[in-house]
């Protein structure tokens, strides 16, 4: 979630990933991503880095007459507080912990697969997590990814130099900050066909900003990235902007859909 290698602290994570879901443009990018899905009745769905599993439960609301959604998820305790929140809906959806570079999943086994910044995070090449993607959909299934490029991370700060050397320390600080731009490219080397993408753009409240950026900040000081004076001075703008009503930033992402062509000669599956 960070881009320092920190030891994972479950309850943070969850909060912090309740944080980012409550963002008014993130809760805003949800119908958008909805509507590239094109949901049908009997549909079966993955939703890849679930975390703590809402979109899953939202996808599993729309598909619960016939249709079901599997979330799955790296980190365990993510897993399991997915699976909590979901005890009482009786929803068509589960939970299970696996990697999105090696799913322990059947080929052609979905028909829709939705990926919602994740990418940004995997320890791994971005490519491999979409070739496991292509491989369990099935021919004319669809997949929907968002993820960000953080170096589009715009911040209205006074100092544009360090603005901009916090800027590419923290997108080089991910282990893949550059994806959202790379995303159109990896879906059509992939295999899919029919890409469409629509850019998205995510303000970031101050609040959220500290959250976001504080950790980061602290390891490029004690990397000397930028000396302490320099990082006074950056904060103290940007406080005394937000004191004014006048602070901005914002991250640029990308909605990015493919559907996995029909085998030649083969049926596609009719939905
Ligand atoms: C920013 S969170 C997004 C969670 C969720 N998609 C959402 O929008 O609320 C990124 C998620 O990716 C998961 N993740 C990171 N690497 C992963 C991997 N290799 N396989 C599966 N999940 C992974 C993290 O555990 C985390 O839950």
């Amino acid at each position: 979630m960070s881009s320092t290698s920190a030891p994972i602290d479950a309850g943070f994570v969850i909060r912090y990933i309740d944080a980012g879901n409550a963002l008014p443009d993130i809760r805003a990018l949800k119908p958008v991503m909805l509507r590239q899905l094109a949901l049908g009745p009997g549909m079966r769905l993955l939703e890849l880095g679930c975390g703590a599993g809402d979109d899953a439960r939202a996808t599993a609301r729309q598909l619960r007459d016939s249709g079901s959604v599997v979330g799955i998820d790296a980190v365990p305790t993510l897993v399991a507080e997915a699976t909590r929140r979901s005890l009482d809906g009786g929803l068509p959806v589960e939970f299970r912990v696996g990697d999105a570079l090696a799913l322990d999943l059947e080929d052609e086994s979905f028909d829709r697969c939705r990926v919602e910044r994740l990418l940004m995070h995997i320890d791994g090449d971005p490519a491999t997590a979409v070739a496991e993607v292509v491989r369990v959909l099935r021919p004319g299934g669809r997949a929907v990814v968002f993820d960000f490029d953080w170096d589009a991370f715009v911040i209205d700060g006074a100092d544009r130099e360090l603005t901009r050397r916090i800027v590419r320390s923290f997108s080089d600080g991910m282990p893949n900050g550059w994806v959202g731009s790379a995303l159109p490219r990896l879906l059509r080397e992939g295999g899919l066909t029919e890409v469409t993408v629509v850019p998205h753009g995510v303000a970031i409240p101050y609040d959220f900003f500290g959250w976001l950026l504080s950790s980061h900040l602290d390891s490029a000081l004690a990397a000397g990235l930028l000396t302490p004076a320099e990082l006074i001075a950056w904060w103290d703008q940007l406080d005394a902007a937000h004191a004014a009503g006048g602070f901005f930033a914002a991250l640029l992402g990308v909605v990015v859909s493919g559907t996995k062509p029909a085998v030649a000669g083969g049926a596609e599956r009719a939905r």
